[in-house]
């Protein structure tokens, strides 16, 4: 087993403004349609999960009972302390601690599922990330990613990539709209299972976040 917390692992990433507007972002986002699909991101869910990049909180509502325990990483000193706080109202068992999601405070195959939820576009080493997730999943372990992702349209991948090289990053706690998590993810050795594209949110105007993928992907066994 590799050691799960190496001395001086950086563990903390505060992000003073971003922190602030995402509580309050992702109350409305819930009223928007994102609680149905935190719902459908964690249906079916069982035995002990690791959540990487929790935020503050919001899936933990939505594990299913058949969820013996949660582990929910998160760097974000702010976001951490609402998560703790979100821990402490629901049923499941769910432990709040700090870490990255390419050092993650877990033993080698120590969890039956993994969840990735609107985390990978911030993340500067998707390939470390999901080498971490197949290390502490057991053999056959199950991904679960709700995550949005490059537009199918030529059109919308341009103005991504402009938002990319501009403002967004900074305004959107370092999001990179243009990124393809699905390809990360069948890179990174995982199999897709299931898959669906959607808009979030599904209003006319469309933004360079409006692409999103729900899905389900196994590790191998
Ligand atoms: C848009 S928020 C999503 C929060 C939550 N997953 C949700 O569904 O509401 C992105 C989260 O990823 C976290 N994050 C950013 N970089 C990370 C990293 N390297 N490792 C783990 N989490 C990270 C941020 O601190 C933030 O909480």
């Amino acid at each position: 087993m590799t050691d799960p917390l190496p001395s001086g692992a950086p563990r903390d990433r505060p992000r003073r403004l971003f922190s602030r507007c995402y509580a309050r972002m992702s109350v409305r986002m819930e009223d928007e349609g994102m609680r149905e699909l935190r719902v459908e991101l964690l249906t079916g869910l069982r035995g002990e999960v690791v959540e990487v990049g929790a935020g503050n909180g919001m899936n933990f509502a939505h594990y299913p009972r058949t969820v013996a325990s949660v582990v929910a990483v998160e760097p974000e000193p702010y976001l951490r302390a609402l998560a703790a706080r979100a821990a402490a109202e629901v049923s499941v068992q769910v432990t709040v601690l700090p870490g990255t999601a390419d050092r993650l405070p877990l033993p080698d195959e120590s969890v039956d599922a993994a969840v990735l939820c609107l985390v990978m576009c911030s993340l500067d080493d998707r390939p470390a990330a999901l080498a971490e997730l197949r290390r502490v999943l057991r053999p056959g372990g199950i991904l679960r990613v709700l995550e949005h992702t490059i537009a199918d349209t030529p059109g919308l991948r341009a103005v991504q990539r402009v938002a990319d090289a501009t403002l967004w990053p900074l305004l959107v706690g370092g999001c990179h709209t243009a990124t393809d998590p699905i390809a990360a993810i069948t890179a990174a050795g995982f199999e897709m299972i299931n898959l669906r594209r959607l808009r979030f949110p599904d209003i006319r105007f469309t933004q360079p976040s409006t692409p999103h993928v729900l899905g389900t992907a196994r590790a191998p066994a």
